[in-house]
């Protein structure tokens, strides 16, 4: 389905994410206090889209892995990275088989999750939560911006208690809730990122 969004061009979630990207670099702000240094250290961006937090990140100093299933997300985010003069590897793979992704190795520092976990079903999340345990090195964290609320049947959203159940080994730091604001369908939705913290 998000192939066709990003073919069609409809992408409010880009549209809408100013908001999520002020919040990414506040939210990174932390991890480099909290890591010391960007250097050397990698971030992986899961289910990265267009590949704006990625660059970000990339800005700031970290290697970045940015990944996503849909190709066409991938391209544009390649082409942005070329566009910034930024070297930022972008896959096309699938975050719940994390272990399968080419070049992704252990050692990660970082995991950054803006608006992916948050719309996979349950067997899915966990696979995401056996893939960051396996690649995590033994200091890490992993930023999960998400709609706030419990997903219900069909539905999209993350709560602390759904990422304790599927990050038991990992604790969970709920963050503020947020809007993104602006005009769009995602304007006045409730958002919030939540930061887990692993020390193996
Ligand atoms: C709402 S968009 C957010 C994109 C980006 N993180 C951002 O903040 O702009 C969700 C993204 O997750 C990707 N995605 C969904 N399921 C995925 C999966 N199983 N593996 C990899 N990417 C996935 C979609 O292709 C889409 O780009």
């Amino acid at each position: 389905m998000y192939e066709l969004l990003y073919r069609w061009g409809l992408t409010p979630w880009v549209a809408a994410g100013r908001a999520q990207s002020a919040l990414v670099e506040r939210l990174l702000d932390r991890e480099e206090a909290w890591h010391g240094s960007t250097v050397g250290r990698t971030l992986v961006d899961l289910g990265c889209g267009t590949g704006e937090h990625s660059l970000a990140a990339a800005r700031r100093g970290w290697t970045v892995v940015g990944l996503d299933a849909s190709a066409a997300a991938i391209d544009k985010a390649r082409r942005a990275a070329d566009g910034a003069g930024l070297a930022v590897r972008f896959v096309v793979g699938d975050v719940r088989r994390l272990w399968e992704v080419p070049g992704l190795e252990p050692g990660v520092s970082v995991f950054v999750d803006v608006g992916c976990y948050h719309g996979l079903r349950a067997a899915g999340r966990r696979m995401v939560a056996e893939g960051v345990g396996r690649l995590a090195a033994s200091r890490s964290s992993v930023l999960v911006v998400g709609l706030d609320r419990r997903p219900g049947l069909a539905g999209v959203g993350v709560t602390a208690e759904g990422l304790g159940a599927d990050f038991p080994d990992w604790q969970v730091e709920p963050g503020q809730v947020f809007a993104l604001g602006g005009a769009g369908p995602l304007g006045r939705a409730r958002f919030r990122g939540f930061r887990l913290a692993r020390e193996a």
